[in-house]
């Protein structure tokens, strides 16, 4: 077990982004409730997670991490659950047939409620109110009332964040994630674009495939890797008061895990060495995140590291890079080399979405190039460095929203006011997500068939 740690270690520690909560002995409460309460998810799960996640560290498996920024208390509901799933499944299988690869699948879903701010406070006109902090602390309308933060939403966050994952776990394992399945949306994805001419060929590769499978005999009732999939949760791990009412030993181990999530991380404003949200993370044993964004510096990322990771083994730290499409090609190097260097071993994601936010018209948005560009470089970088890109971090729904601009269903400045629903940042529409997995599967197929030519000479 880590030196000196406890689930509440943490609170010796200098915090930050933390709500001030009016009725500490509430909060207190609702804590302990929490704390009586099941786990949510299983510690042999997030040692399975793990296993998979080492898989990609070692280069022999991609990572697709994906979901809302803040899941909403109103926005819970079957439907969005299940258009998530749907969108999700259909990156994975072309990412899979893109990397020829495993795909391992991991949602900001289930859990993904509290939200780091730049600012603590936001105006409108010459109002001026504490920031909304994610519906698991307050709640987004603009009202005094509504911004104070009240413990009574953790409960809520963990009941739908219990019924979220029920869901899931039916749809995963219940028959709904069956591959035909999957092949066909995707098929009607391909028919229904404006690019759908492009994406074609690799469609018609996929249909190949499993025409060709079906041929010889493997078919999804004699296989159930075709009609199950393995699908995990993770989010960020903001309010460390919460996670700690949800961590447990588990029996079979001894080890302590956050059961809120089979995977949490660590955000970009609050990755400090010394502080509570990296001390509560070095004591759980589950697969952990660190948000990696320009101002961090590769020595701050191998302290990180030998804090986090302390046993250097693979699929327990994920490196989810968050430069923007600008500076990739400055910062991403120095800390692929400093980690080379030092032999750790880590997953290097890519989240093209939290350096890339403008805004048009009063929008925050986010160009579809633009976050094209930033994984393209991230696989160039790591082609250059030797190293394998091993995932992809999306913010993303399954719905037609309009907070993204681009795609081939150009979403424009003037649309985003049609649909823009989201309750924190612009999310890829389901489309757009799509696309993105397309036009990497494409790329990651052009780089094997260039490996392949040199090998063969
Ligand atoms: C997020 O993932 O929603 C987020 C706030 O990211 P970051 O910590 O990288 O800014
Ligand atoms: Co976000």
């Amino acid at each position: 077990m880590a030196e000196n740690w406890t689930p509440s270690s943490w609170r010796q520690k200098p915090i930050l982004q933390v709500p001030e909560y009016p009725d500490a002995a509430a909060l207190a409460a609702t804590e302990a409730t929490l704390a009586s309460y099941p786990p949510l998810v299983f510690a042999g799960e997030a040692r399975r997670l793990k296993k998979h996640l080492a898989n990609v560290a070692e280069g022999n498996g991609f990572l697709l991490q994906g979901g809302d920024c803040a899941e909403s208390f109103a926005e819970h509901g079957a439907d969005n659950i299940r258009d998530f799933f749907r969108a999700f499944l259909q990156m994975a299988v072309v990412l899979t047939f893109g990397a020829q690869l495993p795909v391992v699948k991991v949602g900001r879903i289930a859990g993904q409620f509290a939200k780091p701010r730049s600012s603590n406070v936001e105006k409108q006109g010459d109002v001026t109110l504490p920031a909304y902090r994610g519906d698991i602390i307050n709640g987004i309308e603009f009202t005094e009332e509504s911004r104070i933060p009240n413990p009574e939403r953790q409960a809520m966050a963990y009941r739908q964040s219990a019924a979220t994952l029920n869901l899931l776990r039916a749809f995963a394992m219940g028959g709904y994630a069956n591959l035909e399945n999957v092949h066909q949306w995707m098929l009607g994805f391909v028919k229904d674009s404006p690019q759908g001419e492009r994406y074609r060929k690799l469609a018609d590769r996929i249909s190949e495939t499993m025409d060709f499978m079906k041929a010889i005999g493997i078919t999804s009732e004699n296989h159930p890797s075709l009609r199950e999939t393995d699908f995990f949760t993770s989010h960020e791990a903001l309010l460390l008061g919460y996670e700690e009412a949800l961590t447990r030993i588990d029996s079979t181990s001894g080890d302590w895990y956050a059961t809120s999530g089979h995977m949490i991380w660590i955000g970009d404003r609050t990755r400090q060495a010394d502080h509570a949200h990296v001390e509560y993370c070095r004591g759980i044993k589950n697969p952990i995140g660190l948000k990696c964004g320009p101002s961090l510096q590769a020595d701050d990322l191998l302290q990180l590291i030998d804090i986090l990771n302390p046993g250097n083994e693979a699929g327990r730290l994920t490196l989810i890079c968050r430069f923007g499409h600008e500076k990739v090609a400055e910062n991403l190097p120095r800390l692929i080399r400093a980690v080379e260097r030092e032999g750790r071993k880590v997953v290097w994601s890519c989240d093209p979405m939290h350096g890339n936010t403008i805004t048009l018209n009063n929008y925050k948005t986010r160009p579809f190039e633009r976050i094209l560009s930033e994984v393209e470089s991230f696989f160039q970088i790591h082609r250059a460095e030797g190293t394998h890109p091993g995932g992809i971090h999306v913010e993303m729904t399954g719905k037609d929203v309009t907070e993204c601009t681009g795609g081939a269903r150009a979403v424009t400045a003037d649309d985003l006011q049609d649909r823009y629903h989201t309750h924190c940042d612009p999310r890829l529409n389901s489309d757009q997500a799509l696309e993105l997995a397309f036009l990497l599967a494409e790329r990651m197929k052009g780089g094997r068939d260039e490996k392949r030519m040199v090998a063969n000479g």
